[in-house]
């Protein structure tokens, strides 16, 4: 019977999903373990360290019952009889396979301290469950269970420990929905009473049929890249399509929700993953990808190594594609003009710009040296400024970006700016107006009917660009 529950890393990952648990499992004590001393008091304060809708509420509703955030790491992890690892695991910025390959320092360090600090369980003959939560390469558990092995952890039914590989599917900005309501929760491991008493936890909440367990602590461990990188395909395959459609007329949307409504690609409904835009960005698409095509290269699958890279290629290709149009569009110059950036953020709904579209767009702009006025609902200041490196004005709201501009780029699909004074904009704008709607959130025929001249990725060329001489 699991009593109690520790998560080594109090991230973007285990915070959210150990307080689910929680919530769900109020007869089990959670602690949320960091070596971040600053991290843990803000899990401990009014003002969380990570922003998703609903989250306030549930760490409230647990926090002091049954949820406690610590840095007592070791304490916990003694205590615990199932320990989740939830490190960050960043790509690698030197050495071997430095910007592919995962930095696994963190999670080496805390698998020697999770053998260290349940050393104990030996003599005691109770087993731990310790389960990978983070996203990490393929037969990281494995090298989990030697580790574990070499500080004594016995072997077998005899063993102090059982490796679980549990990887975490939830979206940024959906991840209360995500975590309470998964479209399924993997486990993978050789030991079936560890996978049950995983089972057992989150049966409080989610229906057995979507508790998968037929899987090995690989096949769990690949799933979670996989999944990744499909998803990125399936928007990268959206995007090829969007440059056809725009040299032969044709609208990327109704070509995308044409191919969704058949079941066997997006189970009918149409438009999953499947929205053309000015490319994919977040922490999990280009990592992933490129992990794959590393495990493929290290594997001896150049072949399939060189498939997936060419995901990461064709998303470089529809930024730098964006950017040659809206040059190309203004004359083939925008240097000293003043260009409006609407959405920093990777996706609307979310602050985060890690790998965001947006960062490469405005280096490509001020490049060519335009002034580029950014502005979004959601991203500090002082956020768009670092990913710039300063190089770009931050504004207050969309008309104060767009006053006095020649060009408006539309890169993230918030909401608000489907619904703006587009009237109060264009007679702010020099002339021609142009808009370069990147995420297809703009109504083009009310925009050309005001005056503006038009793009948006994917949909048939306003008749005012054809014919202008290309930029390589
Ligand atoms: C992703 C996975 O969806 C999630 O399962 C995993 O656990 C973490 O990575 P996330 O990064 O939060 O989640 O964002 P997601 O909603 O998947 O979007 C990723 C990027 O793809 C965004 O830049 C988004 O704008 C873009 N996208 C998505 C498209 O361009 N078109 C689409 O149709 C869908
Ligand atoms: P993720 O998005 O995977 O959750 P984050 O970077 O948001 O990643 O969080 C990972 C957390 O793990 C960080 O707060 C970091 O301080 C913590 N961490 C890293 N190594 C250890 C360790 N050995 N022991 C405890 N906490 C750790």
């Amino acid at each position: 019977m699991v009593k109690k529950i520790c998560c080594i890393g109090a991230g973007y990952v285990g915070g959210p999903a150990m307080a689910v648990m929680a919530l769900k499992c109020p007869s089990i004590e959670v602690a949320v373990v960091d070596v971040s001393r600053p991290r843990i008091d803000a899990w401990n304060s009014d003002r969380l360290p990570v922003h998703e809708p609903g989250l306030d509420a549930v760490v409230r509703a647990c926090r002091g019952r049954n949820l406690s955030f610590s840095s007592d790491v070791d304490r916990h992890v003694a205590d615990a009889d199932i320990v989740f690892v939830s490190v960050n695991t960043p790509t690698k910025s030197r050495g071997l396979g430095a910007g592919l390959a995962a930095d696994l320092a963190y999670w080496e360090s805390a698998a020697r301290m999770v053998a260290a600090a349940s050393r104990s369980a030996t003599t005691t003959g109770k087993s731990k469950i310790i389960v990978e939560k983070s996203s990490v390469p393929v037969r990281t558990a494995e090298a989990m269970e030697r580790i574990l092995l070499a500080h004594g952890g016995g072997e077998g039914d005899d063993a102090a420990f059982h490796v679980v590989s549990n990887p975490e599917f939830f979206s940024e900005g959906t991840a209360m929905r995500d975590l309470l309501c998964p479209d399924r929760v993997l486990i993978g491991g050789r030991d079936r009473d560890a996978v049950r008493a995983l089972v057992d936890v989150y049966a409080h909440w989610v229906p057995e049929d979507k508790i998968v367990t037929t899987t090995s602590l690989c096949s769990a461990e690949l799933s979670k890249l996989a999944a990744n990188a499909f998803l990125a395909q399936r928007v990268t395959s959206a995007n090829a399509i969007s440059a056809l459609c725009e040299a032969v007329g044709a609208d990327v949307s109704d070509v995308s929700r044409a191919v969704g409504m058949d079941h066997r690609v997006g189970g009918g409904v149409g438009g999953a993953f499947l929205n053309a835009g000015v490319g994919f960005g977040g922490p999990g698409f280009h990592r992933d990808v490129l992990r794959l095509a590393y495990a493929c290269d290290c594997n001896g699958l150049p072949e399939a190594a060189e498939y997936w890279r060419q995901v990461v290629a064709m998303n470089e290709y529809q930024k730098s594609r964006f950017v040659r149009r809206v040059v190309s569009s203004m004359f083939g110059t925008v240097a000293g003009k003043k260009v409006a950036v609407l959405g920093f953020a990777f996706k609307k709904g979310v602050a985060d710009t890690r790998d965001s579209p947006a960062i490469d767009v405005c280096r490509g702009l001020v490049g060519d040296r335009a002034h580029v006025s950014v502005y979004d609902p959601a991203v500090s200041e002082k956020q768009i400024l670092r990913d710039t490196a300063a190089k770009v004005c931050v504004a207050r709201d969309a008309y104060e970006a767009a006053e006095g501009a020649h060009g408006l780029c539309v890169l993230t699909e918030w909401d608000e700016f489907r619904t703006l004074d587009y009237q109060r904009i264009f007679d702010g704008m020099q002339r021609p107006a142009f808009v370069f709607d990147g995420r297809n959130v703009v109504d083009v025929g009310k925009l050309r009917e005001i005056g503006f001249v038009v793009y948006s990725v994917g949909k048939p060329l306003d008749p005012w660009l054809k014919g202008l001489p290309a930029v390589a």
